[in-house]
């Protein structure tokens, strides 16, 4: 299905009619690290949805000059700049969904575990803000490493007392748009109505493409569900070596981010039956934190929906991936309760 904010538009009339009567337009968004690679594509494409009242963008630098240029784009949110630690609960009040891109991206030959000593620091600091003045927002973390910030998050929050399993995400939705993708472009099929699963963690052996339950259907020769499987695996790697020093993934990853926080204002407005995969505290294997199809609600996760039926391959590529998310969920946890 197509994100609401890429569906073709209403007559500027329609448009406007419908955000003054149907379409509930007041939730508040925060961006943390709205400045960087994905924080700029990620917050034009929020401040495209009628869904969003607000827009706080904040960063350590270059938010003013973010922030004028987006406030020209005549839709409805509002947006206002935040610089710099002084400013940044100030970014926070009242807002109901937080995306955290923040955090330096990966050079070619780094694993996202390498990010870990600069990115982990940023992620405490800025659960630390979120968890004082707005605990109980929906949190998507784009962060890298994803596998270790999800869990270094909900630390800082259990640590603060206002820890909700259902409120903290780790954003994943780059890989299930890469499979919708690749899986689409072998064969034939229209990308934006394929949706492929992608269960586990965001890096490379965690991420399980679940090819068996694409929709539709879709069945391959042995060698290329490896091929595709492994495509879908390092294609953040595709994307860090293409741009040969300048960083990873930003424009798909924002897309994919905003598909995520759009649905997450979808869900807080009731719509029934919004699912997206994502990240989270899970008792669904022996991993704590794992990824599956997520039923969303107006309090974050309504109902984890499972993995359902695995293939042997799945079943393999699954037992291949616990050990390292255990590895990278532990390092984690271990960055915020070390003495
Ligand atoms: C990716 O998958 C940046 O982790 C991001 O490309």
């Amino acid at each position: 299905m197509l994100p609401r904010f890429v569906r073709p538009t209403l007559s500027a009339a329609q448009g406007a009619k419908r955000l003054s009567t149907s379409a509930r337009h007041d939730t508040k968004v925060a961006v943390m690290g709205a400045s960087g690679g994905i924080g700029q594509p990620l917050s034009l494409l929020l401040k495209q949805s009628p869904l969003v009242s607000e827009l706080s963008l904040y960063d350590v630098v270059n938010t003013p000059g973010v922030a004028a240029d987006l406030s020209h784009i005549n839709s409805a949110a509002k947006v206002k700049a935040y610089t710099g630690p002084e400013q940044l609960k100030d970014s926070l009040k009242g807002v109901q969904v937080v995306v955290i891109p923040a955090g330096v991206p990966r050079k070619p030959g780094m694993t996202r575990d390498d990010l870990f000593n600069t990115n982990a620091s940023i992620v405490r600091d800025l659960a630390q803000a979120v968890a004082e003045v707005s605990p109980k927002a929906l949190v998507a973390i784009i962060s890298n490493p994803v596998n270790s910030t999800v869990p270094i998050a909900s630390e800082v929050f259990n640590k603060a007392g206002v820890y909700d399993p259902k409120r903290i995400f780790g954003v994943t939705t780059l890989d299930i748009v890469r499979a919708n993708t690749f899986i689409a472009e072998a064969k034939g099929y229209d990308p934006a109505t394929t949706n492929v699963p992608v269960i586990g963690g965001h890096s490379g052996i965690t991420i399980i493409p679940l090819l068996s339950q694409a929709k539709p259907s879709a069945s391959f020769p042995e060698d290329k569900v490896k091929a595709l499987t492994g495509r879908i695996q390092e294609a953040g790697t595709e994307v860090v070596k293409a741009k040969a020093g300048t960083g990873s993934a930003t424009l798909s990853m924002a897309f994919a981010g905003a598909r995520f926080a759009i649905s997450l204002i979808r869900a807080l407005n009731g719509e029934s039956n919004v699912v997206e995969c994502s990240y989270v505290r899970s008792d669904v294997t022996d991993a704590k934190y794992f990824s599956t199809p997520l039923l969303l609600g107006k309090n974050g996760v309504e109902k984890n929906l499972g993995y359902g039926t695995l293939n042997s391959y799945e079943q393999v590529l699954l037992k291949a991936a616990i050990p390292e998310l255990k590895k990278n969920i532990q390092k984690g946890e271990d960055f915020i309760n070390k003495k």
